[in-house]
């Protein structure tokens, strides 16, 4: 093993942005800590926010980004995890409260880990990460919650974002028809090719009716804004409505209408704070029958962590699609 190792390092002292890549001493593990070799992470939405100053994610002075890694364990003070042990973390406050997988190392409290999944690699489950992590529960609520395919086809906004292919490429997987939407026409095959039954473009909302034409069985929506609001009001009878992101905007303004006229359901996900005891859950299910079949082609980019700011830079601009890994070595 080498004497130090690299990280990226946020810092807002005196409250102003840095980050730079730092060189660590090994140091001895605290109650219950676990220390990982990283062997990937991934690039999400919110990372790209973070490494590049445009939102203040993490809610400490200084801390690594990354919000997930897999890897393996190297030393271990904790009953549940031992040397040789491959895990995986993601969301649980990594990059946000604790430090993330932006690491060659991590030092991660025991209660964020989870084996990786018999039928899973380091390398396929940081491919599927927070956002295939997301998606999943997404569906998962939408399924609890009695969302059948025979109902109809669900939107899918961003969709040509991480959490979006994945949302897609898992439903298609079920047996459901997904609406993809986009802002990019060279999307398409790509989308296609993940199982979108049909691609749309947004309409802007320009009457302010208080319902639309039923267009949808269910949705999950990335953008939030006027898009979550068409959305709502586009959806059929006792539908499910799944709230994951706000890439266009953090506002909702509508009304009840859909709600308690059509029985509409507005379901929310939170990655981050979702509870430990059932992370192992979805994971084991996202090994099974919410594996999305499409991953290669989902996973556009492999990057090594030098590369976070250029590609972060370029996950904002909204010109790449697909998903971005970070190999360590
Ligand atoms: N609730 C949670 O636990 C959770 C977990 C993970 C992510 N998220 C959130 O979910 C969203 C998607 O995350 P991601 O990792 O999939 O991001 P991503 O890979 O960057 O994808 C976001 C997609 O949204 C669309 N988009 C981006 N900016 C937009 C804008 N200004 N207006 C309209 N469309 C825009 C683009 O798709 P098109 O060009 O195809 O339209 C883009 O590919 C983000 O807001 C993220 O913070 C939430």
């Amino acid at each position: 093993m080498k004497n130090k190792y690299k990280s990226l390092n946020i810092s807002y002292k005196n409250n102003k942005f840095n980050i730079k890549l730092l060189s660590n001493n090994f140091r001895e593990l605290e109650a219950k800590e676990v220390l990982i070799k990283a062997k990937y992470s991934s690039l999400n939405y919110k990372d790209a926010l973070s490494v590049t100053g445009k939102t203040k994610i993490i809610r400490k002075e200084s801390l690594t980004p990354g919000l997930d890694f897999s890897g393996i364990v190297i030393d271990s003070n904790s009953k549940n995890f031992k040397k040789g042990d491959k895990v995986l973390a993601t969301g649980a406050g990594l990059g946000e409260t604790i430090n993330g997988g932006f690491s060659e190392f991590i030092y991660a409290p025991d209660n964020v880990l989870i084996n990786i999944p018999k039928n899973l690699t380091f390398q396929k489950s940081m491919q599927i990460g927070t956002a295939g992590f997301t998606a999943a529960i997404a569906i998962d609520k939408m399924i609890l919650n009695k969302q059948k395919s025979l109902k109809g086809p669900i939107a899918v906004t961003g969709s040509s974002g991480g959490v979006g292919s994945f949302a897609i490429n898992i439903l298609n997987n079920l047996g459901f028809e997904t609406i993809a939407m986009t802002r990019k026409e060279h999307s398409y095959s790509y989308l296609k090719k993940i199982g979108a039954t049909k691609i749309i473009q947004y309409e802007k909302n320009t009457k302010k009716n208080f319902l639309n034409n039923q267009m949808f069985a269910g949705a999950i929506d990335n953008l939030g804004g006027e898009i979550l609001d068409w959305l709502i009001k586009s959806t059929k009878e006792n539908g499910n409505i799944v709230s994951i992101g706000m890439a266009s905007s953090p506002n909702l303004d509508t009304t009840v209408f859909p709600l308690i006229m059509r029985g509409v359901n507005i379901l929310g996900v939170s990655s981050t704070n979702y509870q430990n005891s059932k992370r192992k859950y979805i994971w084991e299910k996202i090994s099974k029958n919410y594996f999305p079949p499409q991953l290669k082609t989902i996973n556009t980019h492999c990057i090594r962590m030098e590369d976070i700011i250029e590609f972060s830079k370029k996950t904002l601009s909204g010109k790449l699609h697909g998903r971005i890994i970070i190999k360590f070595t």
